[in-house]
């Protein structure tokens, strides 16, 4: 049975933390299923870490819906949230509920996730209204790059602290059910996740929030190059397949690859095999 909304409320109010990760693909999701993760997140990431471009913002609806279908057929335990991607909930309501509804239907996805504040809670309304579960993000919103210049914390002055302050709980009562704080400081998570009755879900933003997002490649240490101060890796993933790709390479240019027992052979006998393959 998949995680349900009522499950991830029950384990705030019990002071139980919240698992979750992002995912895109079969291999990572078989394993994050195995280890009864409560969420995973498809996020629109995936246009920096699947896709390899320098920001989410080109990443499509038809993408997310390709990615979270892959998702939802390689897992059965956890509750399943696909990100809208820029500008398919900016523009108006009835855009947010069309695309939301498209991708729900087509991805089987559990919910969808939002990135802003006070400035989307008309559409947060609507999308509830539709009966679609809408997962808040707020702090450092990625899909406003072009503004923000640099991906950089966010609410360390007393107007800002107070701007997320408002946006959260503007959230709640627009109908979030849930609350990703990104990149914001320490203090600030913990009020917030004191004020709203909602969980919130921190990534960079300490350990007072109700649950923990991280991208799987980070997770996993997939690139040497992105250490920022939030992340902890729990496997240098780079090495250990940099290294198997070079054995390969090595192996196959020294013959050494396919070995007599990685060989189908018309003959059974061993003598045979032997002599043919020295
Ligand atoms: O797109 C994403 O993966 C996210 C998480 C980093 C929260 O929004």
């Amino acid at each position: 049975m998949r995680v349900t909304v009522n499950q991830l409320l029950k384990k705030k109010k019990k002071g139980e933390k919240i698992t979750m990760l992002t995912s895109y693909d079969s291999l990572f999701t078989k394993l994050i299923d195995k280890n009864e993760i409560d969420m995973i997140l498809v996020g629109d990431s995936l246009g920096m870490v699947v896709q390899g471009n320098e920001n989410t913002l080109g990443v499509t609806i038809d993408e997310i819906i390709y990615h979270t279908k892959i998702v939802v057929r390689n897992s059965s335990y956890p509750f399943i949230v696909a990100d809208m991607p820029f500008m398919s909930y900016q523009t108006n309501s009835y855009d947010a509920v069309k695309n939301a509804g498209r991708i729900i239907k087509e991805s089987g996805a559990n919910a969808v996730k939002i990135e802003g504040g006070v400035e989307f809670s008309e559409t947060i309304k609507a999308l509830v209204r539709a009966s679609i579960p809408v997962v808040g993000h707020i702090g450092l919103l990625p899909q406003s790059i072009n503004q923000l210049g640099k991906f950089k914390v966010q609410g360390k002055t007393e107007k800002k602290h107070n701007k997320i302050i408002e946006d959260a709980k503007k959230l709640e009562s627009a109908g979030a059910f849930m609350i990703v704080l990104e990149a914001i400081p320490y203090e600030l998570a913990k009020e917030i996740t004191q004020t709203v009755s909602i969980p919130t879900i921190g990534i960079g933003a300490g350990n007072a929030t109700d649950g923990q997002v991280l991208v799987i490649y980070d997770l996993l240490g997939g690139d040497s190059s992105f250490n920022p101060k939030f992340l902890k890796k729990y496997l240098n993933l780079e090495k250990l397949v940099s290294d198997a790709i070079s054995e390969y390479k090595k192996d196959v240019e020294n013959s050494s690859f396919p070995a007599m027992e990685n060989t189908f052979f018309k003959t059974k006998s061993k003598e045979e095999i032997i002599s043919l393959y020295s």
